[in-house]
């Protein structure tokens, strides 16, 4: 008699809750099931409300992919934007780690789910768990619960080896950087990146705070990257003919090391399952079809940025200045003034007539939309995953980067793999249409890999 066939493979997929961690960890959950392995899909009980209510169709799961939910700790009204990112880290390793113990534990045994929601679905128990580089504590309850895990940063490689020579670069003396100092000072202690990084391309957390003060982000982001040795394997959402460098200069930190990306070129589009927290809007795409060929520059600053009225002001003038039309996805508490104001003030810069040149949503389907025939360049804030899906694309991006690794993939971008413009944190109209004329007419930047 044949002996029975193993059970499959079952895996415990839980990623920081925002927008860009929750994309990737879903594509690689989708490409997992495509390998025949069976995930647990784990969001804070908060996002699985919203991605309910943002869907229309519910956030339906495959039979072999599940949703369950763990607290993350806030108030319900809590806004859990980007000024709160640091409650939200302390309340997930307090509140979330957990429950989130409590699901492995119950997830690893026959016993019955400590809640009734989660069902055990027939899945069998866990084999293995996935550690978003934000929650580093799941490494340590894996191990405590002797499941073997492998730890995914949802970032770059660049910016993971850039946490790795933190202290590389304050045995260098590069860091701290004095207060007020040239931000396009060269710094040499990130292997393999002396010839063209500057103070300025380091990711945000590295520039001074009070007098030569260092960010205490940049020492608790550098000791996350440390622990995902303890891991298995480190996973990187990358390709390996993209980031080939810092991957082997990553390598010796680790245990092993894997590019498993471009995720989302591997996932179905449209997704098989919903992963956006606000509703996508439908009609961007129909206004797409009425326009010219790489005529449309498509602005999105990811979920997370927030920009004040002045910086409004200067890329929508700016944006007018070039004539081009333009899709722009503005989240309602992304500009400090309300999405009213917001639309008064398109209205009177594009002037009569403007509406077919321009259409503002709350959230689109990006990766449709960059696929879209029309769309010829990409303002982008160069959040990671935007970063590959233009990459992928072939849109020509123009970067404008705001915060944690966006700085350094808008080096990148402009100087590194080309693909795009590095407009830096300036935010000055002039700029803004030169730079997205450039990236428009430019033939060369068109690329893909
Ligand atoms: C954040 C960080 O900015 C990023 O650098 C980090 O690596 C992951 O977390 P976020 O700021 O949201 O993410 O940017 P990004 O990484 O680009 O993720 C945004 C995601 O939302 C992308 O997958 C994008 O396709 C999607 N998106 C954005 C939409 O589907 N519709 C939109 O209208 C805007």
């Amino acid at each position: 008699m044949a002996p029975p066939a193993p059970a499959p493979a079952h895996v415990l997929v839980f990623p920081f809750p925002l927008q860009g961690h929750i994309n990737c960890m879903l594509h690689l959950a989708t490409a997992l099931v495509g390998a025949g392995v069976l995930v647990t899909f784990v969001h804070t009980d908060h996002n699985l409300r919203r991605l309910e209510r943002a869907s229309a169709s519910g956030s339906s799961a495959s039979p072999s992919l599940r949703f369950l939910s763990v607290p993350d700790g806030l108030p319900d009204d809590d806004p859990r934007s980007a000024g709160g990112l640091l409650e939200l880290l302390q309340s997930m390793r307090a509140v979330a780690s957990v429950a989130y113990r409590a699901l492995l534990a119950s997830l690893l045994s026959t016993a019955r789910p400590t809640r009734p929601d989660h069902h055990d679905g027939g899945f069998p128990p866990v084999t293995c768990l996935v550690a978003d580089g934000y929650l580093p504590w799941t490494i340590d309850i894996a191990d405590e619960l002797g499941v073997p895990v492998l730890a995914f940063p949802t970032s770059s490689a660049c910016s993971t080896l850039v946490y790795l020579s933190v202290p590389r670069l304050f045995e260098l003396g590069e860091l701290p950087f004095p207060a007020g100092g040239d931000l396009d000072e060269p710094v040499h202690g990130v292997p393999g990146m002396e010839s063209f990084l500057r103070r300025r391309h380091l990711p945000s957390p590295f520039r001074p705070v009070g007098e030569n003060g260092v960010n205490p982000r940049v020492h608790v982001l550098s000791k996350y990257t440390f622990h995902s040795g303890k891991a298995r394997a480190l996973i990187l959402n990358t390709a390996a003919s993209l980031e080939r460098p810092a991957l082997a200069h990553i390598a010796p930190h680790m245990r092993d090391v894997f590019a498993v990306g471009t995720l989302h070129a591997m996932s179905p589009a449209p997704p098989a399952v919903a992963s956006s927290l606000w509703r996508e809007d439908d009609g961007c795409m129909a206004w797409l079809d009425g326009q010219a060929d790489r005529s449309v520059v498509y602005v999105s600053l990811g979920s997370f940025a927030v920009i004040s009225r002045e910086q409004f002001m200067e890329v929508l003038s700016g944006l007018v200045a070039t004539g081009y039309p333009f899709l722009w996805v503005l989240l309602p508490d992304m500009v400090g003034v309300s999405q009213d104001a917001v639309f008064q003030e398109v209205a009177r810069a594009v002037g009569d007539g403007g509406g077919k040149q321009t259409r503002i949503v709350e959230w689109a389907r990006q990766r449709d939309v960059l696929r879209h025939r029309a769309v010829g360049c990409f303002l982008t804030h160069a959040g990671w995953n935007s970063t590959l899906e233009g990459t992928v694309e072939g849109v020509p991006m123009v970067c404008w980067p705001f915060f944690a690794d966006q700085q350094i993939s808008s080096r990148f971008v402009g100087a590194v793999w080309k693909t795009g413009l590095d407009m830096k944190d300036v935010c000055e109209r002039g700029v803004v249409e030169r730079t997205m004329r450039e990236a428009v007419e430019s033939a060369e930047i068109r690329w893909s890999i």
